[in-house]
């Protein structure tokens, strides 16, 4: 049992970037509050999973490690389930699980103060579930980032958009912004403490509204870029419908700004999109593309596409196919449509069998790694900086990531290797479809 002298913790997290940054502060709250962090669940005294519940394969992950955690039921050990199946499943849990004392959806981490005291005077079913329709936000001062050169700042969090397939809105809960304010304070001391790449965060980050009305999206863009000690300035998830033209004029005079979109399309088919509910058509899409390719950068664009939406038609299908050609995508996350619960889509008729689902999908994939192979290609030769995320002794190389955020395994020829978090110059010296290798130029 968790005395109080000795609280410890174990954390899993599954999900997207939100998630992941979440799960952050979630640790450095733990901390605060006096919680040690362990590795093993069977060291620690409190166990938390951040869940997703994205596509259904991901919820079944949670529920199959709950029943794992089953067994180390009778040792006085404390569960909490976090993230969008808590959300999602609610009270429910309590009932598939009954071991597990807290249940709580991210737009109630706010009160996760609170809720940390109620767990250990012993309260038994501890639940954060409705907030998800407040405006506040989860901002602390507490987060245990866990790379010290590279952070995400979540700056709007929720998701009103309600795609017809998506779980997002009925887990997150409405949209809410940051203020301008707060999220330039915690860049700055993010750089102040050694920051140099920074990720700002949102289910459609784009969507950002400032509440003190002071900036646009691409406003805070060049405002965390213009931070002294910051050379790289990131941004995901972008939605089509938000995506406006001021956002790549900002990458295009901003060089801190990094070089690449990410853009989920969904799909190629004006049709499936409406059906979708993603209120953009193909056409409304392919324009916001026109404008990053005509960016004087080459500005690097990678998508996300659901296949085998109810209703795909194989013409719809090539529709998307077709795309890959247009766009001349860095990457494609492709996922087989899954069903969820109180989504609008789980009850439309014209379901896609899954064996032509999983075809779709292997065509797509195939022709994108074929894509993939050519565009990478382009890099031939070039010198770029790359940030330095670890070694590969056994291979002698350095791995670091480009500004468009590809990875390059690198050599050097000088004896010291560079620091972790550092900047190398490096010269392309060949190009695979997920990867670039080079050599170091010179050493900064
Ligand atoms: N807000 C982002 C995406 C967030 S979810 C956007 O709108 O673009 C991440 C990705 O998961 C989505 O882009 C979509 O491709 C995929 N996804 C979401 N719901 C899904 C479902 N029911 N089945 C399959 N894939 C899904
Ligand atoms: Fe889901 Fe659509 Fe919101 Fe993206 S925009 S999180 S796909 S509802
Ligand atoms: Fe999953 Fe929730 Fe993120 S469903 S993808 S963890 S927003």
């Amino acid at each position: 049992m968790n005395s109080p002298a000795n609280r410890t913790f174990y954390i899993e997290t599954f999900g997207c970037q939100m998630n992941a940054h979440d799960s952050e502060k979630v640790i450095g709250t733990l901390e605060h509050e006096g919680y040690r962090r362990v590795e093993t669940e069977e060291d620690a005294g409190l166990i938390l999973y951040n869940t997703c519940s994205i596509r259904d394969k991901a919820e079944q992950k949670v529920f199959h490690r709950l029943n794992e955690y089953k067994r180390m039921q009778g040792e006085g050990k404390q569960f909490a389930v976090l993230g969008c199946v808590a959300q999602q499943e609610g009270e429910k849990i309590f009932e598939r699980a009954p071991y597990v004392s807290l249940v709580s959806g991210s737009a109630s981490y706010r009160n996760l103060p609170q809720m940390l005291d109620r767990l250990q005077a012993g309260e038994q079913r501890i639940t954060g579930l409705d907030d998800r329709q407040t405006d506040e936000t989860f901002d602390t001062e507490f987060t245990a980032r866990s790379n010290p050169h590279r952070g995400y700042i979540t700056i709007i969090e929720g998701c009103d958009k309600f795609c017809s397939y998506c779980v997002v809105p009925y887990t997150r809960g409405k949209e809410r912004s940051r203020t301008s304010e707060s999220i330039l304070a915690e860049a700055r001391r993010m750089a102040d403490q050694g920051y140099t790449d920074i990720q700002l965060l949102g289910q459609n980050v784009n969507s950002y509204r400032d509440p003190s009305l002071r900036m646009s999206f691409a406003e805070v863009l060049a405002a965390v870029a213009a931070l002294p000690g910051i050379r790289r300035v990131r941004f995901t998830t972008s939605h089509p419908r938000d995506f406006t033209r001021d956002i790549v004029e900002a990458i295009d005079t901003i060089p801190a700004i990094c070089d690449h979109v990410h853009l989920p399309v969904q799909s190629g088919s004006s049709a499936v999109l409406k059906a979708m509910q993603r209120e953009y058509t193909r056409e409304w899409y392919l324009e916001r593309i026109s404008w990053i390719k005509n960016a004087t950068r080459d500005i690097s664009m990678t998508t996300d596409i659901i296949v085998g939406f109810p209703g795909e038609t194989d013409d719809d299908f090539e529709q998307t196919m077709s795309l890959l050609d247009v766009a001349g995508y860095d990457a494609v996350y492709a996922f087989a449509y899954s069903p969820r619960p109180n989504t609008p889509a789980i009850t439309m008729e014209d379901s896609i069998p899954e064996e032509v689902k999983s075809e779709r999908l292997q065509r797509l994939l195939t022709a994108q790694r074929e894509r993939q192979r050519v565009s990478y290609s382009r890099h031939q030769g070039q010198i770029m900086d790359v940030m330095v995320e670890g070694y590969n002794r056994q291979r002698g190389q350095i791995t670091g990531r480009s500004s468009q955020n590809k990875t390059v395994n690198f050599t050097t020829t000088q004896p010291i290797l560079p620091a972790l978090g550092s900047y190398c110059q490096v010269r392309v010296t060949a190009t695979y479809p997920n990867s670039l290798v080079a050599e170091a130029v010179s050493v900064r």
